[in-house]
């Protein structure tokens, strides 16, 4: 089924998250979107405003977003696609997550699709039953070797992937800087915002720092199988948009 074995190390876990483990998500739910706020300085908003529009912009009829959390993407891709015939599958493995993306994308009764799924296993997904797969700041909380098998699985060939997530600035000094900024600030605003639940920012900091450069994982994603893959880096290269094809052939 996939082009090739993976040649990824058996667990490519930045964060070392596993969601069995601690319900973090569940946890901060109601807090979640005022946290990005938080954490990015109100920034995460154009990094969604600019994934959806490149979701947007895909030639797609059914698309699947893994770990949509809040539904904060989809919020931000369905005004666009109003009116044309679109199925959208929104998917995460937290429950208390999922509640809240279906008060947020209620309007939009008939073309969303609620389901807990979680992204690096998804069985109930068909193979090769979806036009479109993006994911949007989860890579780095899962095994993104096994997510990244099940976005190729559940893509039709020709489909498009489209990743946003956290990435590298090109100039390692200033990398080195927003590291040590991150590293200061985070655990104190983290502390003050969830009252002090430190796994909210312990696998944000963790998965930041351990994510492959821009360049790194376009490498994996060829490796996958993938072609056409092509970065965008945003914020000088904070977080980046990876899109690749799942080849035709
Ligand atoms: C940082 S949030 C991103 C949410 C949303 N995509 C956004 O950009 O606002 C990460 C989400 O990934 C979900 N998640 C974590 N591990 C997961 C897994 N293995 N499968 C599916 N969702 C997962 C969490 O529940 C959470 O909602």
């Amino acid at each position: 089924m996939y082009p090739r074995d993976c040649e990824l190390p058996t667990s490519s876990n930045a964060a070392e998250f596993a969601w069995q483990k601690d319900d973090v998500f569940g946890r901060i739910a109601g807090r979640y979107d005022r946290l990005c706020d938080l954490f990015s300085l109100g920034i995460h908003r154009r990094w969604k405003r600019r994934v959806a529009q490149v979701i947007a912009g895909e030639p797609w009829v059914t698309l699947l977003d893994g770990a949509t959390g809040t539904g904060d993407i989809l919020l931000r891709v369905l005004p666009s696609v109003r009116g044309q015939q679109r199925t959208v599958i929104a998917s995460d493995i937290s429950p208390s997550m999922l509640a809240i993306a279906r008060q947020r994308l209620a309007a939009q009764r008939g073309t969303v699709e609620l389901r807990q799924l979680d992204a690096e296993r998804m069985p109930t997904i068909a193979s090769g039953s979806v036009d479109a797969y993006s994911i949007s700041l989860g890579l780095k909380i899962c095994d993104r070797g096994l997510a990244m098998r099940e976005a190729w699985r559940v893509l039709k060939p020709g489909g498009r992937l489209i990743v946003l997530e956290a990435s590298n600035i090109p100039w390692a000094p200033l990398h080195k800087a927003y590291l040590s900024y991150m590293s200061l600030c985070m655990p104190l605003l983290g502390w003050l915002a969830t009252g002090g639940d430190a796994s909210a920012y312990k696998y944000l900091l963790q998965g930041i720092r351990d994510f492959p450069t821009a360049e790194a994982l376009a490498q994996e994603l060829r490796e996958q199988g993938f072609d056409s893959v092509a970065f965008e880096r945003l914020s000088l290269g904070v977080v980046a948009i990876h899109t690749a094809r799942k080849p035709l052939a």
